[in-house]
């Protein structure tokens, strides 16, 4: 359950609120985290540029982070711009989601300000222009006081780079404390990863139907349920967030754990079976 002082739930469409009120208070996820697909594929459908698919779809970046925050969630991840993307597409589509991201964050500022929205980053940022670097520590500070969600944006992130930081950072450390490898536990791994201060997904959700996870956060996803969607990103809404949880809370977790359905395991080492429950 979220702390009460974080849900605007009046402020919810009569049609998500029809969804929201069949979900289990006590079974809401902490952390959702979303790979947005298909904006290319969106726009393609309808004879337009790509870049037109990438517009609409910071729309739904802002649309479902208002019902994120209405409904309280902690955490919210989303995955806008790969370090892959960044090597791969043409100059012209990266310059134009880095103008994107700009006025992005610009002209919605006030909304994640109203929303009680606090947006931080993951990736290696560093390696963004300098222009949009400074725009995206305007937007952090200006909203580091804001106690609702927390958007985080995936930027110029790679799953496998961002161990590749962490165990560089975590080597560093081990020199500097005289530690040896076989001291190494978890627990280090996780601390130096860009996601130390944040639990891992509960949920990961994918647009546009593809059964992959495109390095986005391989640590941290090890026990998350994963929602594929065929909805292409630009056409996904709050609604939609609602649905994918939902579905969520129909799932069991294990954890690599039993199921309760499962029977008792009886105890006869010679005759290790399952007792049918
Ligand atoms: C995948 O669609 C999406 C991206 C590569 C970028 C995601 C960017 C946005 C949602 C818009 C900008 C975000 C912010 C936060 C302002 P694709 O182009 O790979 O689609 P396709 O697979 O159909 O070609």
């Amino acid at each position: 359950m979220y702390p009460s002082g974080t849900l605007r739930i009046s402020e919810l469409s009569p049609e998500e609120r029809t969804v929201y009120d069949k979900l289990k208070p006590e079974r809401l996820p902490e952390h959702v985290a979303i790979i947005m697909d298909g904006n290319g594929r969106w726009a393609g459908q309808r004879s337009l540029k790509r870049l037109f698919g990438h517009q609409q779809g910071a729309k739904s970046v802002q649309l479902v982070t208002e019902t994120a925050s209405r409904i309280g969630l902690p955490w919210l991840t989303l995955y806008a711009f790969s370090l892959e993307n960044n090597l791969r597409r043409p100059r012209a589509e990266v310059n134009f989601l880095m103008r994107l991201l700009r006025s992005y964050l610009e002209s919605n500022l006030q909304r994640m300000m109203d929303n009680n929205v606090r947006i931080r980053y993951i990736g290696r940022t560093h390696e963004l222009p300098p222009e949009v670097q400074d725009k995206m520590r305007w937007a952090e500070d200006a909203t580091a006081r804001n106690t609702g969600t927390t958007l985080t944006l995936a930027l110029n992130y790679g799953g496998r780079s961002e161990l590749v930081d962490a165990f560089r950072a975590l080597a560093a450390e081990m020199q500097h404390k005289h530690m040896g490898p076989e001291r190494i536990t978890e627990e280090d791994i996780h601390r130096h990863l860009y996601t130390a201060h944040m639990p891992d997904p509960d949920l990961l959700i994918r647009t546009s139907g593809e059964m992959r996870i495109s390095n986005f956060l391989p640590w941290q996803i090890a026990y998350t349920e994963i929602f594929v969607t065929e909805r292409f990103w630009p056409d996904f809404r709050g609604i939609h967030l609602l649905e994918a949880i939902a579905d969520f809370q129909r799932r069991e977790r294990r954890y690599g754990g039993l199921s309760e359905l499962c029977g008792e395991v009886e105890e006869d080492p010679d005759r290790i079976r399952i007792v049918a429950g």
